[in-house]
């Protein structure tokens, strides 16, 4: 492949209020970890899949990885393919293949992506960097951050425009000012950057001792004074963080399985 997606799953999630990390807490049955997943593995093109977990939880991620790929890529033996003549000559339009490396976490975000970094294969020309705590994020918008990377070459980062009104104020809660709201992005996951950017802004980062001031790596590639653009984002690639989000994440699949 020429694409890796690089699953950052290594936090502890406790505004979510739950004793296991986030990426493993469930939502309706699943893992966060298992639908974020999901969605990877229905994008157009084969990827190599990297996971950054939490030391303790490796073999849990390696369990959930391999769930989601036998779901994605199993033969299916109970139908057999219809007898059509051109069925011997044309192969069935089948999953791309993935390949899935798990990745011990980091103290920090930063340092989880910069760990899964060290696991790219050679072939690999694009990274996605994903929050699997975005665990609804639709496929679709993997495949139009990586097709935004290929066409320009920069970074590309999925936004949405803010609804409420933005106040600057003062640790008193005086307000300080009024931020105008149309100059504003509300940035989401997957961030796609050509790999040697983001190979390069990581490693400038960490020289200057910035890996941790930056919570996002569109910061961290801006910083190097690359170029990152933003592309449209998707309502559902939000980020679950606290439990009213997981509350929310839940009525949406009830309302989708309805
Ligand atoms: O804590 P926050 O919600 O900002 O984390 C965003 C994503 O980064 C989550 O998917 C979390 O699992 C991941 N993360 C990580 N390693 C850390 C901290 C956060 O992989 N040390």
């Amino acid at each position: 492949p020429s694409v890796a997606v690089i699953v950052v799953a290594a936090g502890s999630g406790s505004r979510l209020g739950h004793v296991e990390p986030k990426a493993f807490v469930l939502l309706q049955m699943r893992p966060l970890l298992d639908r974020a997943l999901d969605s990877i593995f229905a994008m157009r093109e084969a990827v190599q899949v990297i996971v950054v977990a939490p030391i303790d939880r490796l073999m849990d991620a390696r369990r959930i990885a391999a769930s989601v790929s036998a779901r994605h890529e199993a033969p299916d033996t109970t139908t057999p393919p219809p007898p059509s003549p051109a069925a011997t000559s044309t192969s069935i339009a089948a999953p791309p293949s993935r390949t899935v490396t798990i990745i011990e976490g980091g103290r920090t975000r930063q340092d989880s992506v910069d760990r899964g970094m060290s696991a790219l294969m050679p072939s690999i020309d694009i990274v996605l960097v994903h929050d699997a705590a975005r665990a609804l994020t639709p496929a679709v918008l993997c495949d139009e951050v990586v097709a935004a990377v290929r066409s320009t070459g920069h970074g590309i980062i999925p936004g949405l425009p803010l609804v409420d009104t933005i106040k600057r104020i003062a640790h008193s809660g005086a307000i300080l000012g009024t931020v105008d709201r149309s100059e504003l992005s509300a940035v989401q996951t997957p961030q796609g950057f050509p790999r040697s950017m983001l190979a390069d802004a990581h490693a400038r980062a960490a020289q200057n001792g910035r890996l941790e001031a930056h919570t996002d790596d569109a910061a961290l590639v801006a910083d190097a004074g690359l170029p990152v653009s933003v592309i449209a984002g998707h309502p559902l690639a939000f980020k679950i963080t606290t439990p009213e989000d997981l509350e929310r994440a839940e009525a949406i699949l009830h309302a989708a399985t309805a």
